[in-house]
């Protein structure tokens, strides 16, 4: 067991006895995008040259075995959580179900939020059925857990349709003043000549408070002063679109995007941004236990949070140190269980191994050699 919580540190390591050192209660919000049980092999181009890497996540003892090696770790998930905290589980919908069903056994069908549904791609050629443009992220959190509203902006068609008025102030919609329902108070009564009465309808503010509002500019009139009033409702005042449970606004990392890493699977950092600005407060405790190419602890850092990250590949955990010094070369963070003797790097898988070697001459992959132990490193150091 540790005896105290380290943070701002990456552990390369599998995250089973990892978790197992740490205390209980001591992180505030976790993101999790393990392996995915999809029965497909992942290729990537690594960095601008020609090295084809396959990334297996196929499990081969089926969906039973897949969900028994998560469950261990789900309920080492749970251990380190505070009472407060918030998990966000990102998987896709192959295991989404038995993942779901894992996820309520450990923390309970009252910790369950939403299931959010990430399209992440508008075009996939698919063969014969419904083509696959989504993942989901199972999200769960304690009562009382943090919660800071999340609103993006509106699409371009509907500014367009909607807020198509302007003045000096800006731009604006127009919202009515009058809604249905007859009332016998104060906004029952008829105001500049408009009764709301004999339209079935009422004021929406009673008349003292109409005229305030017409004198600061706020009312608009149809016609001329001839037609009904109506409330004028500026772009600016208003936050956006409050977040729901489907997020179609954020693409994934294509070929072109400046984040890339060329990582097999990594994640827009809009999207964890969204996630660890929505579930924690500067300075809580982010851990993602699966952190891949650093997406988590990057915008973690940049948000001021402080942040534990665990990969057991060691080809990941130096592409995140890589990552976080370009993001601030004086960054302090610690890094533990990367290879260090020779024993470490014999027990290395052959990929790893190769991928080692040319990180640490800070080079390239060969375009014209594919040999897994015989390589050649253009080195740009
Ligand atoms: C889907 S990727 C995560 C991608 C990440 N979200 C990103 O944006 O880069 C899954 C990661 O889990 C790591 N992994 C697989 N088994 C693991 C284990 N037992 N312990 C720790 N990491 C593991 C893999 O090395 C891989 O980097």
């Amino acid at each position: 067991m540790l005896s105290r919580l380290e943070t701002q540190v990456l552990y390369c390591s599998d995250n089973l006895p990892k978790l197992r050192q740490f205390p209980a209660d001591c992180i505030d919000l976790i993101y999790l995008d393990p392996p995915f049980f999809s029965n497909r092999r992942y290729e990537v181009i690594w960095g601008d040259e020609a090295e084809v890497r396959s990334f297996e996540d196929r499990w081969a003892g089926g969906i039973e075995v897949y969900i028994d090696w998560m469950r261990k770790r789900i309920l080492e998930l749970r251990r380190v959580l505070t009472a407060r905290g918030s998990i966000y589980l990102h998987c896709d919908p192959h295991a989404s179900h038995y993942l779901k069903i894992l996820m309520d056994q450990v923390f309970g069908q009252d910790w369950f939020r939403s299931e959010i549904v990430w399209k992440r791609t508008g075009a996939h050629g698919s063969t014969k059925g419904y083509a696959p443009v989504h993942d989901c992220i199972l999200y769960y959190a304690g009562p009382g857990h943090t919660w800071n509203p999340q609103h993006h902006g509106y699409r371009d068609e509907y500014l367009a349709s909607k807020y198509k008025y302007h003045d000096e102030r800006g731009r604006y919609t127009l919202i009515t003043l009058m809604p249905p329902g007859i009332r016998s108070g104060e906004t029952g009564e008829p105001w500049r000549g408009i009764d709301p009465t004999a339209k079935g309808a009422h004021w929406q503010n009673p008349p003292s408070k109409l005229e305030e509002l017409d004198r600061a500019g706020m009312i608009y009139w149809a016609r001329n002063g001839k037609g009904l009033p109506r409330l004028k409702r500026y772009l600016d005042n208003n936050a956006g679109v409050p977040v729901q449970d489907l997020w179609t606004d954020i693409a994934a990392i294509n070929s072109q995007a400046r984040e890339r890493l060329g990582y097999p699977t990594q994640k827009p950092e809009s999207l964890l941004e969204r996630i660890i600005a929505a579930s924690s407060h500067e300075d809580d405790v982010v851990l993602d236990p699966f952190c891949g190419c650093g997406t988590t602890v990057s915008v973690a850092e940049r948000l001021n949070r402080r942040w534990i990250g665990i990969d057991i590949s060691p080809t990941a955990v130096n592409l995140m140190v890589r990552r976080l010094k370009k993001y601030n070369p004086r960054l302090q963070f610690l890094t533990e269980g990367l290879p260090v003797t020779e024993n470490d790097l014999r027990r290395l898988r052959p990929f790893e191994f190769q991928n080692w070697v040319i990180q640490k001459f800070n080079g390239t992959h060969s375009t014209r050699n594919q040999g897994t132990w015989e390589l050649m490193v253009t080195a740009s150091c």
